[in-house]
């Protein structure tokens, strides 16, 4: 059989990590969260005060991001989730950032990966590919919760607004929206608590391994 390759993509908050996490344990196959690489642009842009509009220097930033940097706490911010969105939005940085996916999603051992253009972009043969996604409400909620905890200023509107503010973002921009492949199976999540978004993302994996 050819090396297990399997896709996840999806907006924000929509459980695709959790979910890409343990179809990736399940399967011993090495796993990339392809939303750090960009968080950690962001990051980058940020302390060193590189201007957004200065896609050749944000480029020059992306080129330098090594795996050691995507274990840093502040990644998982709120702000970091937002300057992604922004620096994600520039060819410049996704054309930097390209390479390294594709070698990873292609590594002998097989792979999965997930993100917004995995399955259209970094990996269109991948025998797998999820798009989970739930309404925006739904993720609000449970981002929400994840983030109150070390930040308790903050409100389920802020959140909600956040995550309308990414989709639109992710959605429209000319370079690798985020969009289904066509050949991706949907699993919606909306109505479905953890375990039962894993039993469904198993059973599309099995069914098309
Ligand atoms: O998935 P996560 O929320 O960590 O991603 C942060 C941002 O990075 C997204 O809002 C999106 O703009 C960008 N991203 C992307 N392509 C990917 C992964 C993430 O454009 N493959």
């Amino acid at each position: 059989m050819p090396p297990l390759l399997i896709a996840f993509d999806g907006p924000a908050a929509s459980g695709k990590g959790t979910l890409a996490s343990v179809i990736a344990a399940d399967y011993g196959l090495p796993f990339l969260d392809t939303g750090l690489l960009y968080r950690a642009v962001g990051h980058v842009a940020r302390e060193r005060d590189i201007d957004l509009e200065d896609a050749q220097a944000l480029g020059e930033a992306a080129r330098f991001i090594h795996p050691t940097l995507l274990e840093d706490d502040a990644l998982r911010g709120r702000e970091a989730g937002e300057w992604a969105s922004r620096v994600a939005a520039i060819p410049e940085v996704r054309a930097a950032l390209k390479q390294f996916q594709i070698d990873f999603a292609h590594q002998a051992s097989g792979a999965v990966l997930d993100g917004r253009d995995i399955g259209t972009v970094i990996a269109p043969d991948a025998q797998v590919k999820l798009f989970v996604t739930a309404d925006p409400e739904t993720r609000a909620r449970r981002r929400f919760l994840q983030l109150v905890k070390v930040n308790s200023a903050l409100t389920f509107e802020d959140v909600l607004s956040d995550i309308r503010i990414r989709d639109e973002r992710d959605s429209s921009r000319s370079s690798a929206p985020l969009e289904m492949a066509r050949d991706a199976v949907l699993l919606d999540t909306t109505n479905l608590d953890i375990e039962a978004a894993i039993e469904a993302a198993r059973s599309i994996v099995k069914a098309r391994r």
